[in-house]
């Protein structure tokens, strides 16, 4: 059976993107692929607002959030953490033997720059991740005034995760001073996963380059040789870099601010209609992600019910809550290539679902 995701990711992908990846094979050292990559480059820069390269990682998000650690802490990683993802960061952090520090907040708040910057004053670190969109809780953090205290600690080379805002709205990697910014394929790019989008500043890849332990499938220098030269370092996905390809010219077409605007409008529907149903939304509404929405179930649904009504007779499913928030939480993407009408279409499922959908809460 087939149905549509309005889960935060992977989402649903356009009939156009999928035709996109179906092309003749070519090789990754071909004139062809250096043309294909040399086409999407100076698009990906502007989306980031960069002059940084933008690389290719033929991974999930998380080989480069594992990646850019292994490259870039020599001293100590200071890890925000506020959720599912950004505690795991540092979880992955340790595993790889580095020192790290968490700043831990309540899953639902954001990151907070004050306490942010108290941490980071003690000189312990020489790096620090965040996620910007904490897609587990539906909670996205200020960047510009977090970005703001980063730039006070100038030996501090900050890695940003935008796996669930990047697109959604405007992330100006440059302007904040932000050296790493990682995010995938299967988000608001509306592609199918397997591709993930690393943008290195200059600074952090003179970090790199002085780190022993980089590891190779990873290594930010062996991706920055080669894009020098128009490639990645080993085979990469192909098809989803043809997807990617006719993303950013969809993207181009429509025009970022009216992305961004879309994406703001949509998001606020899907909050009316929740908020109007009784549901509170689970992080503070001014911290409510613009990608998705994560409604605490206060009203005490039965979700694996409502998801079950939605699949089998609307063809469509949201997501029941992630990790520890299973089932007290439900989240609803609006990334991609939603509209008014396919978000009215959500709306209208929602609501009649709901109806038959029984209480396990009193
Ligand atoms: C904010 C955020 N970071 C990282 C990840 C991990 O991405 P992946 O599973 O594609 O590696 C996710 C996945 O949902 C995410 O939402």
């Amino acid at each position: 059976m087939s149905y549509k995701l309005f889960i935060p990711g992977p989402i649903a992908v356009s009939e156009k993107t999928l035709r996109a990846m179906a092309q003749p094979m070519i090789g990754h050292r071909s004139t062809d692929f250096v043309a294909l990559y040399q086409a999407i480059q100076p698009k990906l820069q502007s989306l980031f607002a960069t002059k940084d390269p933008v690389y290719l990682s033929t991974s999930s998000a998380w080989g480069v959030m594992e990646g850019a650690v292994r490259n870039l802490t020599r001293k100590k990683v200071l890890n925000c953490m506020n959720g599912a993802f950004s505690d795991k960061w540092n979880d992955v952090a340790l595993r790889m033997g580095r020192a790290a520090g968490a700043l831990k907040f309540e899953w639902g708040q954001p990151v907070d720059p004050d306490a942010l910057r108290r941490e980071l004053s003690t000189g312990a670190y020489d790096t620090v991740t965040l996620i910007h969109n904490e897609t587990s809780t539906g909670t996205m953090s200020d960047l510009p005034a977090i970005a703001a205290v980063l730039r006070e600690f100038p030996e501090v080379i900050s890695i940003v995760d935008t796996v669930s805002s990047f697109s959604v709205l405007p992330i100006e990697k440059d302007a904040l001073g932000i050296d790493v910014i990682i995010t995938g394929s299967q988000k608001a790019l509306a592609m199918p996963p397997g591709l993930a989008l690393v943008s290195v500043s200059k600074r952090a890849l003179e970090r790199a380059a002085q780190s022993p332990d980089r590891g190779y499938y990873f290594d930010f220098i062996e991706f920055q040789k080669n894009h020098e030269q128009g490639m990645t370092p080993s085979t990469p996905v192909i098809p989803l870099i043809y997807a990617l390809k006719s993303k950013l010219e969809d993207i181009e077409a429509e025009g970022v601010a009216t992305r961004h605007a879309r994406h703001l409008r949509l998001n606020e529907a899907v909050r009316a209609w929740g908020q109007a149903k009784g549901f509170k939304l689970f992080p503070e509404p001014r911290y409510g992600s613009r990608s998705l929405n994560c409604f605490a179930n206060t009203l005490g649904y039965d979700l694996a019910a409502l998801n079950k009504t939605l699949k089998s007779k609307h063809h469509l499913v949201i997501d029941g809550g992630y990790g520890k928030l299973k089932g007290k939480t439900f989240r609803i993407s609006n990334m991609g290539d939603e509209t008014d009408d396919t978000i009215a279409q959500l709306i209208a499922a929602l609501d009649s679902a709901l109806v038959t959908t029984p209480k396990v809460v009193a």
